[in-house]
């Protein structure tokens, strides 16, 4: 199947790449939209092909304001209303009741605890209903994402995962939001290259790292939240 559709897919540039996997999927494919700049230029795409293409965001509860705002101006914008999943109640009480409301800091299993209630739990929730998850991942974004592709296989949790700007560079990006008008995080204005949680988000430095600013106390090689293993399988 990946194979196949590896295949079918290898000529066509991002757009209809896009146009080729929502006729095939109908409502069984999804982008999961962080609201940064590379989900956007995917989230305009969609629409453009298809005025009820599904776009969901994981809303930890902790986003920085500026990303609320974002939201509401696609809604506005699009006519549209993104899914948004959220996490356990129950889980996040207990969380925040026995290790504190800022737990995350401490160490990387708090941290990835953390994750794992506000993310990927949700996350799951929402692959459950698709046979196919879009994401805004770049190849150049981290070490940890150099070796995706743009049609892979997710073996940890068992999808078909499409990375339509995998070979996008970050002027690719800004480029195309601009050239199309394309609402973005205000955050991107302010030195945040990207942008996840507010309190595990930090503005970077003109010589730093796109991905820096993101648990900037941690090493670059754990700075995944488990929403994007590595290790998942290129069948080419
Ligand atoms: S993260 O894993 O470090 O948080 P990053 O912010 O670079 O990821 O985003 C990479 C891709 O993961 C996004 O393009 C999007 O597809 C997905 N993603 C990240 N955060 C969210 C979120 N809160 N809701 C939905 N999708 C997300
Ligand atoms: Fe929790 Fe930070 Fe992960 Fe958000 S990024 S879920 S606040 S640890």
């Amino acid at each position: 199947m990946i194979e196949e559709l590896k295949k079918e897919t290898k000529h066509l540039n991002t757009f209809e790449f896009l146009e080729f996997f929502l006729e095939k999927f109908g409502d069984k494919i999804a982008l999961s939209s962080s609201l940064g700049a590379e989900d956007q230029v995917l989230t305009h795409m969609l629409y453009e092909i298809k005025k009820d293409a599904r776009v969901f965001t994981l809303d930890t509860g902790r986003l920085p304001y500026e990303t609320y705002d974002v939201i509401d101006e696609i809604n506005l914008k699009y006519g549209v209303k993104i899914e948004l999943f959220f996490p356990s109640n129950k889980s996040v009480e207990k969380l925040v009741n026995e290790k504190g409301i800022n737990s995350f800091y401490e160490s990387i299993e708090n941290r990835k605890e953390c994750c794992n209630i506000r993310k990927i739990e949700p996350l799951k929730r929402a692959l459950k209903t698709l046979d196919v998850w879009i994401t805004g991942l770049r190849s150049s974004q981290a070490v940890t994402r150099d070796k995706m592709q743009r049609v892979e296989l997710d073996e940890h949790f068992g999808i078909i995962k499409i990375n339509p700007l995998i070979h996008w560079s970050e002027d690719d990006v800004w480029d195309y939001i601009k050239k199309n008008s394309i609402p973005y995080n205000k955050l991107h204005d302010q030195n945040f290259p990207s942008i996840g949680c507010e309190p595990c988000t930090r503005a970077v430095e003109a010589d730093e790292d796109i991905r820096a600013g993101r648990w900037w106390w941690e090493k670059p090689e754990h700075k995944e939240c488990g929403l994007h293993k590595k290790g998942n399988t290129d069948v080419n």
